[in-house]
């Protein structure tokens, strides 16, 4: 999903273009050198940054300016126009920018500046230890923010994976397709944990917490001490309890060493049974036929997706992988699974020399409840993530949290929902009293085909379609009582970003 490093578009910006070119909000896609630079205007202040998003190489220009930022058309990250700094996830990293000269009517666009000094401010009140229970979106972005906001006390990160934090949904993705290099899949070198004084212990399992020593205990009992305690333990795959689904061919994908088994198969798999027509199953479908492998799907719904998009967008997802040769058993099920064949409860069966099982997830829920952390089909958080014991805090996959656009306490399972809630839950350990009001966003990606999701609506009693799903450009929005709840689309980005915004908007006014 990178953009292609192609020879820089637009004027070249250091020979002045003029003010004129350049309307009040609004933006112009140039180049300094061989590297894209975006000018955008507001009022009188005209701002010149790196053209290309630093999480997957989106085209900024295509985005939304808002205020003083701009937002990346394909996965809604956020960057400050004036520093560059990436504000909201899943970029981490910033864009760079340059300085700007008006003169007799006309831009130029002069040096690259420094880095901006991170926005941090020596805290008297800050906490000297914080632990991350987690090393995935969530406990990442957390880590990651509290360095950029000059946190100097100790960070300690436990993870029981044994790889450091990865690019997950690389791993449904062009990873497993085997179109992406190993060094996409980590979100950082490993020297970035050192060169950042962040304590990253892998394979560490955290077994409890004390919450009245304010300790975390680990599987060998080593005790580590904490002033606040983030828990972003995530979700594990549900695992099929039926004759076979613990043979060494049937996997299910989480993790990096999850993919790679996938993967160490697939080479020499000629015919694969995926169980369960979810987006990642789905998403592992594609990408075992980009390896040509005989992809069978086997789900008990109708339709594919069709609880989450609709029927109309259902039909599509399936029509799409049929057209690239998936063969779908659906309203169907596995009944049991031998070392090559999958028996269906029809009473058929299909031939398999890999199965993943792709049925859901579970939230990781043993050590809050354990600690007497309320929980209701999740860990219940306010607003400002703050679980029922004050000083514990929970984000990602795990966390129910108040939504402010819905009104509902909903906990949702998408990767950059778990990092903003992770950066949002590192400045309340701050002292941050701002509430997470992210709205909560997804994508999905099919072949060539990707899907955006902005907003959350388990239920909806009217779906509208703008524009054309088969021809890949639509927007479907998910209404009940007349209000908008959600919002897909395809090749859409502008109006994806546009009900993202319309949503914060409410939200913050309800
Ligand atoms: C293959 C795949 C593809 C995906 N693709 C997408 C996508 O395209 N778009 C999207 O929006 N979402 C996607 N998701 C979902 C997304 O990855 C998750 O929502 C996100 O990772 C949740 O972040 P998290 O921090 O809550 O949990 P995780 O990222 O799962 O991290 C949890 C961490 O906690 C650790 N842990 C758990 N228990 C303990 C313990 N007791 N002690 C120590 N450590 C512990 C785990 O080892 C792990 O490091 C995908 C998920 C998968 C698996
Ligand atoms: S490419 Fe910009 S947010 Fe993903």
């Amino acid at each position: 999903m990178s953009a292609e490093q192609s020879s820089p578009t637009g004027p070249d910006l250091t020979q002045g273009i003029s003010l004129d070119a350049l309307a009040d909000g609004k933006m112009l896609l140039g180049h300094v050198g061989q590297e894209g630079v975006l000018l955008a205007r507001r009022g009188n202040e005209i701002f010149a940054i790196g053209a290309t998003c630093t999480h997957y190489g989106g085209p900024l220009a295509e985005g939304l300016l808002v205020d003083d930022t701009i937002r990346c058309p394909w996965h809604h990250a956020c960057f400050s126009l004036r520093t560059g700094e990436a504000l909201h996830a899943p970029a981490l990293s910033p864009v760079a920018r340059w300085q700007v000269e008006q003169r007799d009517g006309r831009i130029f666009v002069r040096e690259k500046q420094e880095a901006k000094e991170p926005r941090g401010k020596s805290r008297a009140s800050a906490p000297e230890k914080i632990v991350i229970v987690g090393g995935g979106a969530a406990g990442f972005a957390a880590a990651e923010m509290l360095r950029r906001e000059e946190y100097q006390g100790r960070i300690t990160m436990l993870s029981n994976d044994d790889a450091p934090p990865v690019d997950r949904p690389n791993l449904s993705k062009d990873y497993l397709a085997g179109n992406a290099p190993e060094d996409w899949v980590p979100l950082r070198p490993d020297s970035f944990y050192r060169d950042s004084g962040i304590e990253l212990e892998l394979k560490a399992n955290v077994t409890d917490i004390d919450v009245r020593s304010r300790d975390v205990v680990l599987a060998d009992g080593k005790r580590i001490p904490y002033d606040r305690l983030l828990l972003a333990t995530g979700a594990e795959p549900v695992r099929l309890s039926l004759p076979g689904a613990d043979l060494p061919h049937v996997r299910t994908l989480r993790s990096l060493a999850d993919c790679r088994a996938i993967i160490e198969r697939a080479k020499t798999a000629r015919r694969a049974v995926v169980l369960g027509a979810s987006f990642i199953g789905l998403e592992v479908a594609a990408s075992l036929r980009a390896r040509e492998i005989e992809v069978h799907v086997v789900a008990p719904e109708k339709r594919p997706m069709e609880r989450i998009l609709g029927p109309q967008m259902g039909d599509f997802v399936r029509a799409l992988h049929e057209e690239h040769g998936v063969i779908f058993h659906l309203e169907d099920t596995a009944s049991a699974i031998d070392g090559k064949t999958v028996t269906l409860k029809s009473g058929g069966s299909l031939d398999a020399d890999l199965v993943v099982v792709g049925v859901g997830v579970r939230p990781r829920l043993a050590l809050a409840e354990k600690a007497g952390l309320a929980v209701d089909r999740g860990v219940v958080v306010g607003h400002h993530l703050e679980t029922s014991v004050p000083g514990i805090y929970a984000a990602g996959d795990i966390a129910r949290w108040p939504d402010l656009h819905s009104g509902e306490n909903i906990r949702v399972e998408h990767w950059v929902v778990a990092e903003r809630q992770g950066q949002a839950a590192a400045l309340v350990m701050l002292g941050s009293r701002e509430p997470f009001a992210a709205v909560p966003f997804f994508w999905s990606q099919h072949y060539d085909v990707p899907i955006n999701y902005v907003g959350h609506a388990e239920k909806w009693d009217d779906l509208t379609i703008d524009g054309d799903i088969a021809s890949r450009n639509c927007v479907l929005r998910y209404k009940r009582n007349g209000r908008v709840l959600a919002v897909a689309s395809i090749y859409r980005d502008v109006e994806s970003l546009q009900a993202e915004l319309m949503m914060e908007r409410e939200g913050v006014m309800a």
